[in-house]
């Protein structure tokens, strides 16, 4: 089938490389023509495994192509997926001015019957809103459908291409057959639901697996109270089938692109809708108070922050990704430079794309012991295997007294850290 994805983001451009993948003839149109230029050369953007191969596969194949104009190749397609940015706002809304833009466009261009894909995670009644858009300009058939993405970064292209499940909410039977020929390559759990309930699924997802965070995050502070270890607590937790192991793992707290942004806009959509949604608001509250317990803890061990050098190890809001949005590590870093501390640091994907969004004082290395010599403390902030491997021993002649070592992934074994002389503190492992 002939498609088009508009957004060549983690979303877009990971849909548009697996569906060309799965058979289709795919076109990803964007906007920046730079990023464009360079995707035609086969130059991925981002850091995503698998993606690249994807991507140079299927561009050699001729199955996917590359645009800067929705106008051009409209004509063609059978299914446009939006697949734009929809960032937060300041009042912690979804921002929809990049859905509103291409759902205009595509009111102004379209000829005859296409089905309108929103990927977009947008708040409920958005798919109304962006039909509304396009009738404005096209009085003919269309159906606007949701097909949230679920993919994680840094494992994106196996999520797209083996998902848990498929949600396809459609209002139409038309549009619904359109959706499920599209997929139909894809055996696994499809789902078709309302419009409005698929919206609701993507948000609904993504608040529960918060809500296990900051859930097991609580359970960590008791643990460090009363002397339990929150890794045995989740792993006994986890046994039970109604709990299941996953996003169980205490730590800094939940970052990215999604997470974030997502509990605030439903958030916002229950509080526009006059619904007060408590707990939602304890686990936003809950995953703000986690990322400054490292400071509470650096505060305590080093008597004071200001001059002090002190080491962060890993920028990215979680391992396997060069994404720092919302990243734990970095409100941290920023933190601790407002409070004067020496920082130092590495990552080793996420480096470049920090140094762009923070301010001068951070001294940015390219190999970890280095950035850790003569520090005071290290804080690991991103969960890379990396990390684990490390030679802690080294490390340990490294630092400089007291050498504290704050482990805000719980990658390390406490005991193990405790033997070779570290003030070693992780999350919820009982206190020093
Ligand atoms: C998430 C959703 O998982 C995905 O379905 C959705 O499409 C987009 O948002 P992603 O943001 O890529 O994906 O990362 P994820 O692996 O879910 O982790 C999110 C954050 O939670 C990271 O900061 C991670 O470090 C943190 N996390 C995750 C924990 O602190 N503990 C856990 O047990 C799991």
């Amino acid at each position: 089938m002939n498609i088009i994805v508009v957004g060549t983001g983690y979303v877009g451009l990971v849909a548009g490389a697996c569906l060309a993948k799965i058979g289709h003839q795919v076109t990803c149109v964007d906007i920046d023509k730079k990023k464009i230029a360079r995707l035609k050369q086969g130059q991925i953007p981002i850091y995503e495994p698998g993606l690249s191969d994807v991507v140079k596969e299927e561009v050699a194949a001729g199955k996917l192509l590359f645009s800067t104009s929705l106008k051009d190749v409209l004509a063609k397609a059978k299914a446009i997926f939006i697949a734009v940015g929809t960032p937060m706002r300041r009042d912690g809304k979804a921002d929809l001015q990049q859905v509103e833009t291409v759902a205009k466009e595509i009111g102004k261009n379209i000829k005859d019957y296409k089905v309108i894909v929103n990927k977009s995670t947008v708040p409920v009644g958005t798919g109304q809103e962006v039909t509304e858009i396009i009738a404005q300009d096209y009085q003919g058939d269309f159906d606007v459908v949701s097909n949230p993405e679920f993919l994680r970064e840094g494992c994106a292209v196996k999520d797209f291409l083996e998902p848990d499940r498929i949600v396809i909410g459609a209002n139409s039977n038309r549009a619904r057959d359109l959706m499920l020929e599209i997929y139909e390559p894809l055996d696994f759990k499809k789902i078709t639901v309302s419009v409005e309930s698929a919206e609701m699924i993507k948000y609904a997802s993504n608040a529960f697996l918060a809500t296990k965070i900051s859930f097991i995050n609580e359970i960590a502070n008791i643990c460090d109270i009363v002397g339990a270890d929150v890794e045995d607590v989740a792993r006994g937790m986890g046994l039970d089938n109604r709990i299941g192991p996953k996003f169980l793992k205490a730590g800094i707290g939940y970052g990215g692109s999604c997470f974030p942004k997502d509990v605030n806009a439903l958030n916002q959509i229950a509080g526009t809708s006059g619904y007060d949604f408590k707990l939602l608001k304890a686990v936003i509250e809950v995953n703000i108070k986690q990322r400054l317990l490292v400071i509470d803890k650096l505060e305590e061990l080093l008597d004071k922050i200001k001059d002090e050098p002190i080491c962060i190890l890993g920028l990215a809001f979680k391992a396997n990704t060069d994404d720092v949005r919302e990243s734990a590590a970095v409100d941290i870093i920023r933190t601790l430079t407002g409070l004067g501390a020496s920082i130092s640091t590495y990552d080793p994907e996420a480096a470049e794309q920090a140094k762009n969004i923070m301010n001068g004082g951070v001294k940015f290395f390219d190999d970890p012991y280095e950035a850790i010599k003569g520090a005071k403390a290290l804080v690991i902030a991103t969960e890379w295997p990396e990390f684990e491997k490390l030679d802690y021993k080294k490390i340990f002649g490294l630092l400089e007294d007291p050498k504290v070592l704050i482990d805000g992934r719980n990658l390390l074994d406490p005991d193990e850290m405790r033997k070779l002389g570290f003030k070693y503190v992780g999350v919820g492992r009982g206190k020093l």
